[in-house]
């Protein structure tokens, strides 16, 4: 099989690695791809909104299986116009991705369904809501309705900066017309946990659980970013909550999303929050999450594109999807001054030697290859990925590949796995 993979980052390099071991494919593409990708697949430069020539490019190759991504190109139909053309594709069509492009369907969704989910109500006009912010209690939850890369939650300590951030989203529009609407929600307080789960609109198989680290400092300071680190398993998602979760969330999720006409196709991703009053959804995602596919991929024994294939024919219920019994931890090696303004093109040394650990694999999100150097692109750079034979070992082997790995200004977190 000829297979495509749309996006850049870690995530699809993760994706990439991971199809590269498939009996079943020859041959990789990837669209626009990145420095490290570039060793496992062909990559092709065109960006991942570019639908007319993606979907030309796939016809022309007589592609076989696409796999997208990235959430943009997902909720914007791309899974649509590759379907309209004949090509076979993995991924939800736009319909279905908006569980996560709206957070306004999403949280109606839930309501409507009894989902457990954050108490909330919805504006689409700034004077009601900031009416209404004169009677909660905070700190409360503002989150602009639509894809913000990641910046459009605010949790304002006060009613000053609840206006202001209400302000900002719905007047300003700081995230255009994703602001057009605010959720407005209850603040809930207990630990995150992220499960990914493969779904072709009728079954739903989870995968192993995962927590991340959002903040780009040690001890979850300073601002948010898209991710610094991440481990799998969770120490806190025990087999009783696992049920929970499965009966009262997962499971009615996609029996709603198909009656209501939206059937999800592809990765559903659940954003958990455990509060003492149970587990309760924080937000739903289209995709993968990145940095959570490099901890998840490495874990999964199963092949891939067996999985995507089943998922697209509806018989995912028919194959057995399994896991290794280990753990996995995700460094993210970012550029100095990231999620603010840094600088690119600095030389990285060491991935090589990171990469000889035994235990170790090197996954790129902002790179890129010039006359034969791997160089900085980006502000998340490198994924340094760890197998052990639990966390402690995961943590351990992750560092010690981190240590190997230079580059001018680099940051990364300390204390990834250790929450
Ligand atoms: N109701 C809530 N209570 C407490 N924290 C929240 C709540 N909703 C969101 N958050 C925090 O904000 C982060 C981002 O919110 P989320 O809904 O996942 O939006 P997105 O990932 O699209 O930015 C969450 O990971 C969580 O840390
Ligand atoms: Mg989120």
């Amino acid at each position: 099989m000829k297979v495509l993979v749309v996006g850049g980052g870690g995530r699809e390099h993760a994706i990439v690695w991971k199809i590269s071991q498939s009996p079943l494919v020859d041959k990789i593409y990837c669209a626009p791809g990145n420095g490290g990708i570039q060793e496992l697949a062909e990559c092709v430069n065109i960006g991942v909104m570019d639908f007319e020539r993606l979907t030309e490019f796939a016809q022309e190759k007589g592609i076989d299986l696409t796999i997208v991504g990235p959430d943009d190109p997902l909720a914007a139909g791309i899974v649509d116009a590759f379907e309209e053309k004949g090509l076979r594709v993995f991924g939800p069509r736009k319909d279905a991705a908006i569980i996560e492009g709206s957070k306004v369907f999403s949280k109606n969704l839930m309501k409507k369904y009894n989902i457990p989910t954050a108490a909330y109500e919805v504006f689409d006009k700034s004077q009601e809501a900031i009416a209404h912010l004169k009677d909660v209690s905070y700190p409360i939850v503002i989150k602009a309705e639509g894809l913000a890369l990641g910046k459009g939650v605010i949790i304002a300590q006060d009613y000053n900066e609840a206006v202001q951030a209400i302000d900002n989203i719905m007047e300003q529009k700081v995230f255009g017309a994703a602001g057009n609407r605010v959720v407005i929600e209850e603040f809930l307080t207990g630990q995150e946990v992220s499960v990914l789960a493969f779904t072709d609109g009728y079954t739903v198989v989870p995968m192993v659980s995962a927590q991340d680290h959002k903040r780009a400092y040690d001890n979850d300071e300073g601002p948010n970013t898209g991710g610094m680190g991440t481990f799998s398993p969770s120490r806190i998602y025990t087999p009783e909550i696992a049920a929970y979760c499965m009966e009262n969330i997962f499971k009615p999720t996609v029996r709603t999303m198909r009656e209501e006409g939206r059937m999800f196709k592809g990765i559903l991703y659940f954003g958990l929050i455990i509060t003492k009053d149970g587990v309760k959804v924080l937000e739903y995602n289209a995709r993968f999450g990145d940095p959570e596919a490099q901890v998840v991929l490495p874990r999964l024994k199963t092949d891939l594109v067996e999985i995507c294939n089943a998922v697209i024919d509806e018989r995912l219920s028919d194959i057995d999807i399994t896991w290794e019994d280990n753990a996995a931890v995700c460094v993210i090696m970012a550029s100095g001054g990231y999620p603010q303004k840094y600088k690119t093109g600095y030389t990285i040394h060491g991935i090589k030697d990171a990469q000889a650990l035994e235990g170790i694999i090197v996954f790129h999100a902002g790179t890129k290859c010039v006359e034969g150097e791997t160089v900085t692109a980006g502000g998340r750079v490198l994924g340094v990925t760890a197998i052990g034979s639990d966390l402690d070992d995961a943590i351990k082997k992750a560092y010690e590949g981190v240590q190997k790995i230079s580059f001018t200004d680099m940051h990364y977190r300390k204390d990834i796995g250790r929450k």
